[in-house]
């Protein structure tokens, strides 16, 4: 059987560096092309030494037309407006993309202009692009070209609250969502606030009331519920690798107890089978390095709360890519995934 040929851009990063180790796994796919903007041509194994021995490529600073001749399938690793910048020539010659960056997941062309103070290079694909959150738009992934990877923090938070406003228990207005990430969630580029004195032994909130990903929450659970929801985020910064806890509060819109509202999400998920739904409180141990979501529901004085756990780098980013690669390719959704 002829595999399909994966391109990796932006390979020097942490979510690419998921995908090689995920991709080592994939009976039917196989990575042929991984690209940096460095002339220095490295090893993927002196760039991630635990990839030493699964592959034996060397990154380099490849074309379109280069890719084209490689691969089939493109994963588009890169910082936001990087990714824009490549995706429409990688279409162009025929190849599918999943873009784990930004710049497809939102609607319309002012608003990541209004959150990314960017220009779109590629408006027009805006608005018309899958979201690749299998869960609750696979009908769309089927059969497309190009899919725009979730962010982790809203794939932590729609996941749990979709099925309650869809179900009509919770109210769409007045939602807060706290929600606490390990450091690789930053990217692996250097930055002050991710310096080792900084992160380590320290908790902090950072981007309150100004996170991109507030408008990529509201606007997929618009597309898929019908009803902007107003919501509050704030994300926070822990000292730990991996990981994303989040905890949501919203008012209810009819009584229910715990037992109905987690009956309500274990219904909604009953043929999914990364996300968990549970009467326990999740960990991030316990989905550190899969591709599961665990939550559960509390009612806490006149409060609906959900709370749930991914790992950023997989559900998160990497892991879910997989999902969304598996699904356009007619694969198991579940190959190479736990
Ligand atoms: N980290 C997460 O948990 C996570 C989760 C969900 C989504 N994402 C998104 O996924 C994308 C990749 O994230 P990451 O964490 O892997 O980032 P990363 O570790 O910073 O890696 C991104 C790579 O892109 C390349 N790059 C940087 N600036 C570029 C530019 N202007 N033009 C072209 N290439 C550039 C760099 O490689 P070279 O310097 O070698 O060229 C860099 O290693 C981002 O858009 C991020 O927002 C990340």
């Amino acid at each position: 059987m002829t595999k399909t040929r994966v391109a990796i851009l932006g390979a020097t990063g942490y979510t690419a560096s998921e995908l090689i180790h995920l991709f080592a796994r994939h009976p039917y796919a196989e990575i042929t092309a991984l690209t940096t903007r460095s002339e220095d041509r490295p090893h993927v194994a002196d760039v991630h030494p635990s990839v030493r021995g699964l592959l034996d490529l060397y990154l380099e600073p490849l074309t379109d037309d280069e890719l084209a001749a490689r691969a089939d399938c493109v994963f588009c690793c890169l910082p936001h407006k990087a990714s824009a910048d490549r995706v429409p020539g990688l279409l162009d010659r025929g190849m599918k993309v999943i873009d784990l960056s930004a710049d497809y997941r939102l609607d319309d062309a002012q608003t990541f202009t209004e959150w990314y103070g960017e220009t779109h290079p590629d408006p027009d694909r805006l608005g018309k692009t899958p979201y690749g959150l299998p869960e609750l738009f696979r009908d769309k992934i089927v059969g497309a070209n190009l899919v725009a990877n979730p962010g982790c923090y809203p794939t932590s938070s729609i996941l749990p609250l979709t099925p309650l406003l869809l179900n009509g228990y919770i109210k769409p207005e007045d939602i807060i969502i706290d929600s606490k990430s390990g450091t690789s969630g930053a990217g692996k580029s250097l930055k002050p606030g991710n310096m080792y004195c900084t992160v380590n032994e320290n908790f902090q909130a950072y981007g309150v009331g100004t996170h991109r990903h507030r408008p990529e929450i509201e606007q997929v659970i618009a597309r898929k519920t019908g009803t902007l929801p107003s919501v509050i985020f704030t994300p926070h910064l822990v000292a730990m690798d991996r990981g994303i806890f989040t905890t949501t509060y919203s008012l209810p819109a009819k009584a229910a107890d715990e037992k109905e509202l987690i009956a309500c999400l274990r219904d909604f998920y009953k043929n999914e089978q990364f996300v968990r739904v549970m009467d326990a409180l999740p960990c991030v141990k316990a989905v550190a390095h899969t591709n599961f979501c665990d939550m559960t529901v509390r009612v806490v004085r006149n409060r609906v709360m959900t709370l749930s756990c991914i790992d950023n780098l997989v559900k998160g980013a990497s892991g879910a890519a997989l999902q969304n690669f598996n699904i356009l390719y007619g694969y198991p959704e579940n190959t190479a995934l736990i």
